[in-house]
């Protein structure tokens, strides 16, 4: 069934039958479909366009049609096609009553809009689960110290816990983004019709009440061709792979026989067909890898929608698979990482061995000067000098002795030690989030 022959003597050609059709696509919103099909069927209603006997019928084939398990899916234009044609196979010309006041034009949006809010909440429960795995974590980890870096140089004492917690303030951005993007999602744009609204007096906001939608849509142009809460979902899945490759990153990199910091466990890692004695850390570096595939669904529907006229342009029936695809990426992507996480073995005694090389309380010794009346680029000058002479001597600074402190510096006294000493140098962090020793409750 076509619903739109009655204007054409030819039939369309082969090719463009296939190349036109979305519903090996679409199919996937068929629930979502028969839901905003309803809902509209409600509005039909109320505004007496069918009667109530005719309601009944629609409603009563509409929930068959969501219990019909397809053995192949069928050959038609799309799912709003598919959907008002079983609906005509199972009650007649009632069935045909069903496309009043709409468009598929509003009909998608609408249906787009269902389906991604409940994905949008799926995802936000999955980051929820990531950060209380965080949190325990953290929890486990607490004063297991280990080196901060910048330059992937080592740099100042950290500790594990504070390492781990910074993600879960980037995932917990994340939640709120995607919160917030469900008030711009949760509008009806059924009733906008094609692009101009409609002469049949629907009561929209009654149609909103039984989607759960907060808001109808305000401009029924804007309406059909608005695809920017799709293209904000992208980019708050891109945003969030990023935070999520650039972990994955970090354990790959722990994951080495140089760094030896974690290492994860047979169930999220894989092996080699020709080196026995690999093990190699596949869950994050696909992880990694499938976030450029998340940034170019965005850049696709980005530019799918740069150079449209208003209002719905079928350039825009190629929303779907960059949005499918996000939602199906990123939430097998936040599974795996959850249990990557949650299974991952922890080498606190590598990370604190790590700690004692590489100078990271340089900077505690530089503010102990400061303390001494010392102006602290004087004090940097001093310390780094004295970072040669250990680094010459092959010796951490806190094995120095006072003469040899001294020698570059009069002011140092015997109490330096206990300002060396790493335990003391993240008891001292004073500034709300800094790297700091947790008191044992
Ligand atoms: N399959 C179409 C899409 O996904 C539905 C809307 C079609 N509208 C139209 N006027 N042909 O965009």
């Amino acid at each position: 069934m076509k619903l739109w022959g009655g204007r054409f003597k030819e039939k369309i050609a082969e090719d463009m039958e296939i190349f036109n059709s979305s519903i090996n696509v679409d199919i996937r919103l068929l629930p979502y479909d028969i839901e905003a099909s309803l809902a509209h069927a409600k509005g039909l209603k109320k505004a007496k366009i069918i009667t109530d006997e005719e309601f009944e019928q629609i409603e009563r084939a509409l929930r068959e049609i969501k219990e019909e398990k397809f053995e192949e899916i069928p050959m038609v234009e799309d799912v709003h096609t598919l959907v008002e044609q079983m609906l005509v196979e199972k009650i007649g010309d009632v069935g045909k009553k069903i496309h009043t006041a709409r468009s598929r034009n509003d009909q998608i949006a609408t249906d787009e809009r269902l389906y991604l809010r409940d994905e949008i909440l799926k995802i936000i429960d999955l980051l929820e689960q990531l950060n209380s795995v965080l949190l325990e974590l953290s929890k486990k980890y607490k004063n297991k110290v280990m080196p901060g870096y910048t330059h992937l140089q080592r740099a100042q004492p950290i500790t594990f816990s504070h390492h781990l917690l910074s993600y879960v303030e980037m995932f917990r951005r994340d939640i709120n983004r995607l919160e917030d993007s469900l008030k711009r999602v949760n509008v009806l744009i059924l009733g906008s019709g094609a692009l101009a609204g409609t002469s049949y007096d629907i009561d929209r906001m009654y149609v909103a009440s039984l989607l759960g939608f907060k808001e109808v849509s305000l401009n029924s142009m804007d309406g059909v061709s608005d695809r920017d809460f799709i293209i904000e979902f992208l980019s708050i899945a891109s945003l969030i792979m990023m935070h999520l490759s650039r972990f994955s990153e970090e354990i790959v990199i722990w994951s080495t026989q140089e760094f030896n910091f974690v290492e994860l466990s047979d169930k999220y890692s894989t092996g080699s067909s020709i080196m026995p004695q690999k093990k190699n850390p596949d869950s994050s570096e696909l992880i990694r890898g499938k976030t450029g595939r998340v940034y170019g669904n965005l850049f696709s529907l980005l530019t799918t929608m740069k150079g449209l006229p208003l209002a719905y342009n079928k350039d825009m029936q190629e929303d779907k698979e960059p949005m499918f695809d996000t939602v199906d990426t990123l939430k097998s992507c936040l599974k795996v990482f959850i249990g990557m996480l949650e299974t991952m073995r922890v080498n606190e005694k590598k990370m604190e061995e790590a700690v004692k090389f590489g100078y990271l309380n340089a900077t505690d010794l530089a503010d102990y000067l400061v303390k001494k009346g010392i102006p602290f680029r004087t004090a940097h000058d001093i310390v780094g000098k004295l970072v040669v002479y250990a680094i010459t001597k092959n010796v951490p600074l806190e094995e120095l002795n006072i003469a040899e402190f001294r020698n570059f510096c009069q002011f140092i006294d015997e109490d330096v030690y206990e300002v060396l000493d790493v335990k003391n140098i993240l008891k001292s962090r004073k500034t709300i989030g800094a790297a700091r020793w947790e008191a044992e409750i």
